[in-house]
């Protein structure tokens, strides 16, 4: 299976190639990494921990699960232990009359959906309770139940699903529950409602007028004090765009918490109610119209409410952006000014909304409407869905991402040094990753990636604790914790300004990359990352900023052999390469791979110093030196009856000459954990999976070798100018290109659906599968490994931006839709079906 595997590759990079706008993380830490530990929370007895709510001084984390309601201790950001539980369960009789509702048992449970802080003595809470809502009452301070004066449970509906995969969102403003949520069993009743209103405050919902909901799925609530709003964020189907059949568009709702009603019109009904479309699209795109989550970030310290910000995530309903996301930024007087804008009206007869041409007897979505005359209630119920929508700020997307889905976000503003704000983003993404990203002028900086769990999960929550410095993720099988940074992993100057994390800087004095907060006067360059403008006080000896020398280790080798230095990846954005103390390296003897590696004949010039060295923002910095020399008494290689290959030549008189492959990986026992690791030199034949790079763990460079080091660069340094054997080399690549250009075109045919399923890999280290195809010999392997034949080949067939889905690219949607058209939302919407 080498070929199709090595075709798959070559594909796969070929996608990678075309993604220009592809933001790589520049670190990826899988599960388990030393470098980014992870804090988690589980218990056999609990499950579901999806519900996740912070106490005031964030040292207690609210969970809710199933059946259950936790709280844990995250005061320190290294342990989390659970203080109280307290059981919530249905009974036996719910549970039965669940089953014969023809429910799965699995989710005949009581899953906690709705959990708040009330106020400073209670916390209120709902779950689904075996398809039969309820909610109930919690003393924050015993954290045990209350059940309310009849001393029965309340009644759940229209403030927790009775379906635990519905999504729900609720907030509590005043003592006042605000929900938005489907309010019947069968998941087709949504509504938008206030609950545990007092007095002349009533509890309110929205009026069944036709249109205000349309088969909504709520994704979060949000209060803004100084407008005294609360705003739902969901999305819905479309109906205004009725050439399309069922475009679901994102929306922003807002009510008033000073909302009492109408008094005859409109009575227990929002008099405040309005929504407008979220547009996420960049120019000549089709949009980012289905929204999964959404956050707020309040404006920096001193600015206007106004300034508040909203991040959302949002996917595409259409194939063509399938599997992409897109990250959109809206502020608050955007938002303002839409709803108070025109609004577009429904014409009941025709079903067709157009925007309205006639006086405008009312402000909608105005708040104090209360004592208003039936005629503008009348108005204000007719006119509801704002003419504009609201567009994302600088007119485009924040951030898009081709390859992952995101599924959960958290943001924070962090203050760098030199007193910089910058914004960051938590994204959550469906295969399990949390990507940390920072948001610059000239566009977004995936600092780093970390993966948190080895499955993906179905339902998650994202919680960020500034104060404690950490994200907590709830997820089916428990709560984790993920310190928002780690500088000390950054080993030297250079890496911690290359780095680009506000978090850190570079403490010239103690010679640490630490946290930003502990002191002053750091070095950091989040905007740039221009390290030979930062980090010019160290050693000047030294060209680099580097702090520690590279490993630097001898290489014994017999003439003949063919030698295969590894260089470690110190950042997915580096571009590594390799040099020779005062020579150049000929394509026509050294053969570099996609993974950076490097492979030639050891002969009398070729011995030598080999420098691999990585270049990230224009700074460069030596990752390894090899220092390659004959072994000072030649020994008999091994021989085995297949492999190593005797190899013809061409030249009449020479003799044949064997070859053996060395793969030479740096030193770096003190980083791996494994055995198998730990061997600096393994032949290729012999186990040609270690080949697999294992550059995550190279974080740190060991101190100078004590073999070997010093020793004065110059000998054997001659240009190869003699006869080598390198042409039987390319003898023999050339023939097996031939064969493999030949058996790739066929093989191309056959195994493109074999492809299509694949997904672009997101880290270079994925991309090699070609190497682990079992049969091949070590020369076959070189051959089809260095070979650029086959990505030439392919980048000729290819077009551009095709990719995983073969045939629906290059733009063209399989439907053919024009953005125009969606623009045309403000005002002008055409009726003709297309
Ligand atoms: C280091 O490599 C080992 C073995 O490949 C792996 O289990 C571990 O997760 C790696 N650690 C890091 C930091 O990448
Ligand atoms: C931070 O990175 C350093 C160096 O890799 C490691 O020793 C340490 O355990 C890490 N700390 C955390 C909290 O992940
Ligand atoms: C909080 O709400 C509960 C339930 O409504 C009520 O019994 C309690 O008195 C309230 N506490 C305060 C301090 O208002
Ligand atoms: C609304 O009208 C009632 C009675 O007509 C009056 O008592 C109340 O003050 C009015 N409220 C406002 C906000 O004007
Ligand atoms: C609860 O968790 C299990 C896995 O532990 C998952 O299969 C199930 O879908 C979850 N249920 C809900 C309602 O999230
Ligand atoms: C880094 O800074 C130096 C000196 O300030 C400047 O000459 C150089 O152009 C900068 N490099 C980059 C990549 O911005």
């Amino acid at each position: 299976m080498v070929y199709p595997t090595s075709l798959c590759a070559c594909l796969s990079l070929l996608t990678v190639l075309s993604c220009h706008s592809h933001v790589l993380p520049r670190l990826s830490f899988p599960i388990g990494s030393p470098g980014r530990s992870l804090t988690g929370f589980t218990n056999p007895d609990v499950y579901n921990t999806t519900t996740l709510l912070l106490s005031d001084n964030e040292d207690t984390l609210f969970v809710g699960a199933r059946d259950a309601i936790l709280s844990i201790d995250v005061s320190q950001t290294d342990a989390m232990t659970m203080k109280e539980k307290l059981d919530w369960s249905p009974s036996e009789k719910d549970l039965v009359d669940c089953a014969m509702k023809g429910k799965m048992k699995m989710d005949c449970h009581n899953f906690v959906r709705v959990l708040q802080v009330l106020n400073s003595t209670h916390m209120y809470a709902c779950g689904t309770f075996a398809f039969s809502p309820r909610c109930i009452y919690i003393d924050s301070k015993t954290f045990s139940m209350v059940t309310g004066t009849s001393g029965k449970p309340e009644e759940g509906r229209g403030r927790c699903p009775y379906d635990p995969y519905q999504k729900n969102t609720a907030i509590t403003v005043d003592g006042e529950l605000y929900t938005g949520t489907v309010a019947d069993y069968r998941g087709t009743r949504p509504v938008i409602s206030r609950h545990l209103s007092e007095g002349s405050h009533v509890d309110l919902k929205l009026d069944d007028t036709l249109g205000w909901l349309e088969d909504p799925t709520f994704i979060s609530s949000s209060y803004v004090p100084s407008e005294e709003k609360v705003y739902f964020f969901f999305s819905e189907i479309g109906k205004e765009y009725d050439f399309i059949d069922k475009f679901t568009v994102s929306r922003v709702a807002q009510v008033c918490t000073s909302d009492v009603g109408g008094q005859r019109t409109l009575q227990k009904r929002w008099t405040t109610f309005a929504k407008a479309q979220l547009l996420c699209q960049a120019d000549l795109e089709l949009p980012y119209n289905i929204l999964l989550d959404i956050v707020s970030l309040p404006p920096p310290e001193g600015e206007s409410e106004d300034e508040t910000l909203f991040y959302g995530i949002f996917t595409s309903q259409w194939q063509v952006n399938l599997g992409r996301s897109a990250v959109c930024a809206f502020s608050l007087k955007d938002i303002k000014k839409v709803f108070t804008g025109r609004y577009k009206v429904l014409n009941r007869d025709t079903l067709k909304w157009s925007t309205r041409v006639q006086e405008q007897m009312a402000n909608p979505g105005e708040c104090g409407l209360h004592n208003a005359s039936d005629n503008t209630l009348r108005f204000v119920k007719d006119n509801f869905l704002a003419d504009k929508s609201v567009q994302p700020v600088n007119q485009g997307l924040t951030l898009v991402s081709l390859d992952k889905s995101y599924s959960n976000i958290a943001a924070q503003r962090v203050r760098g040094a030199h007193r910089r704000d910058y914004t960051v983003l938590y994204l959550l993404t469906e295969s399990g990753y949390l990507q940390k990203t920072v948001l610059l002028e000239n566009g977004a900086h995936i600092i780093e990636e970390i993966q948190v769990f080895h499955q993906p999960q179905p339902v998650k929550n994202l919680l960020l604790s500034v104060s404690k410095g950490a994200v907590l993720i709830g997820s089916s099988e428990g709560v984790i914790s993920v310190p928002v940074s780690n500088c000390s992993y950054y080993w030297s100057c250079a890496e911690c300004v290359l780095a680009r994390d506000p978090f850190c800087g570079w403490d010239p004095v103690t010679k640490h990359c630490t946290n930003i907060n502990t002191h002053d006067h750091l070095v950091q360059d989040v905007d740039e990352g221009n390290v030979s403008a930062q980090c010019t006080y160290v050693n000047p000896r030294s060209r680099s900023g580097q702090s520690r020398t590279p490993t630097s280790e001898v290489v014994s080798v017999s003439l003949n052999e063919v030698v295969h230095l590894q260089c470690p990846e110190a950042s997915q954005l580096a571009k590594r390469h390799w040099e020779r103390l005062n020579s150049q390296l000929s394509p026509r003897i050294y053969i570099q791979s996609d993974d950076r590696s490097l492979r030639f004949v050891a002969t009398p010039s070729t011995l030598g110093h080999y420098l691999c060295q990585a270049v990230e923002n224009g700074y460069t910095q030596t990752l390894v030196v090899y220092h390659v020399k004959q072994k000072s008494s030649p020994t008999i290689l091994p021989a085995t009856p297949n492999r190593p290959h005797s190899i013809p030549t061409t030249e009449a008189g020479s003799k044949p000459s064997v070859f053996t492959t060395r793969l030479i990986t740096p030193k770096q026992t003190e980083l791996r954990p494994k055995p198998e690791d730990m061997d600096p030199t393994v032949t290729l034949k012999d186990s040609p999976t270690t080949t697999t790079r294992k550059s995550r763990n190279f974080t740190r460079f060991s101190n100078i070798d004590k073999e070997n080091s010093q020793t004065e660069p110059g000998e054997n340094l001659k240009q190869a100018d003699k006869p080598t054997y390198f042409q039987e080399l390319v003898v023999v690549s050339v023939l097996l290109a031939l064969c493999i250009s030949a058996l790739l075109t066929i093989a191309f045919h056959r195994f493109r659906y074999f492809c299509h399923g694949r997904t672009v890999p997101q880290t270079p280290s994925t991309r090699r599968d070609g190497e682990k195809g079992g049969s091949a010999t070590p020369q076959e392997r070189e051959s089809l490994k260095g070979h650029s034949p086959c990505l030439e080949k392919r980048n000729g067939q290819t077009p551009n931006g095709q990719s995983r889905n073969g045939q629906a690219h290059n733009g063209k949607s399989p439907i053919t839709l024009s953005n125009s058209m969606l623009n045309s939302s403000n005002g002008h919407l055409p009726n003709t079906p297309i």
